[in-house]
């Protein structure tokens, strides 16, 4: 396994794979690794001759304020993981060297639209701005076949995948099912910041999105029905503090035509966020899209 923090190394390998003729596929990642990275790398294993992780918290895409070298980081775990699963190259540029991201003199960014516009979006001004840019350089680096994301992130997905299609990249993206502990709670780089009791509340959060599920399993429609009772669990009496719970278009993200899960074409998504303490959750179900193919894959 090659490891580097050099984008002009990790360029030219890919260059070098790609002239054999091999696929890449690229898994996209700030480190302190866990289950849900595993599982991108592992299916990325499965499709591609050759695979590159990046490892990289990315500094334009935290509010201001947000301290970074707070970002749990755990590099030598992190590299063993990737050794273990057969990863093959891994760029690793240190988070205070950003110019080996960055190129120096730089001032180019990519801004997503409408999908970068509701949810985490409005909460978090210039997020996937950060992210857009940061990930379209890496696409610059590897030029990849096809690069995985995690529907736990699924906004960020959907807006990677739109400036992908946009800029015309060439680059298949990949949503991978989000993985969950045995209780429930998405696994997140974050859940290592909760307390044991905020740990203990925070299973609120996917409880209500398998609710939202069985609701629309039993018949419920109408996105308005659901939103409130995924609201309604997540209450004070939860011990966390809402940030957003929404019932969406899947494809849009835009509010569903008519109430309407069952006549949206790509089905809806329950997203929620939501504060355990200081640490912010988010996570996601999709309802109605099983039947009518993969978000976006219309
Ligand atoms: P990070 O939070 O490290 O996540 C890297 C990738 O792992 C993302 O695509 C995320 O959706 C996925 N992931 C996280 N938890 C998951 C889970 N429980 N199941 C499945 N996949 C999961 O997301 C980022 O980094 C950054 O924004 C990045 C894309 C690297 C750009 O800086």
């Amino acid at each position: 396994m090659i490891v580097t923090d050099s984008a002009a190394e990790a360029f030219s390998w890919s260059r070098r794979m790609r002239s054999a003729g091999l696929s890449i596929g690229l898994v996209p990642t700030m480190g302190a690794l866990h289950g849900g990275h595993f599982s991108l790398i592992e299916r990325a294993r499965a499709e591609c001759d050759r695979i590159a992780v990046s490892i990289f918290v990315n500094p334009t895409q935290s509010g201001p304020g947000a301290d970074l070298s707070r970002y749990p980081r755990t590099p030598d775990a992190d590299l063993a993981g990737c050794r273990d699963r057969g990863v093959d190259l891994v760029f690793t540029p240190a988070s205070s060297g950003r110019d080996a991201v960055y190129p120096p003199g730089f001032q180019t960014w990519v801004e997503v639209q409408d999908l970068a516009r509701p949810l985490c979006g409005e909460r978090r001004p210039g997020h996937f701005h950060g992210v857009a840019t940061v990930v379209a350089i890496l696409f610059g680096i590897f030029r990849p076949h096809r690069a995985y994301f995690g529907q736990k992130d699924y906004q960020q997905a959907r807006v990677i995948e739109r400036m992908a299609l946009d800029l015309r990249l060439g680059v298949q993206i990949e949503i991978v099912p989000t993985l969950r502990e045995e209780d429930g709670l998405a696994m997140s780089s974050r859940n290592r910041y909760l307390s044991s009791e905020e740990r203990i509340r925070a299973v609120a959060i996917s409880r209500a999105l398998f609710e939202a599920e069985r609701l629309y399993r039993s018949g419920e429609v109408r996105g308005s029905v659901i939103e409130r009772e995924v609201a309604a669990r997540l209450g004070p009496d939860s011990g966390l503090r809402l940030d957003y719970a929404r019932v969406l278009d899947a494809l849009t993200l835009e509010p569903l035509a008519g109430d309407r899960i069952d006549q949206a074409p790509g089905g809806a998504v329950v997203a929620i966020a939501a504060y355990a303490g200081t640490t912010r959750l988010i996570d996601n179900i999709l309802l109605g899209s099983e039947d009518r193919g993969r978000p976006g894959g219309a």
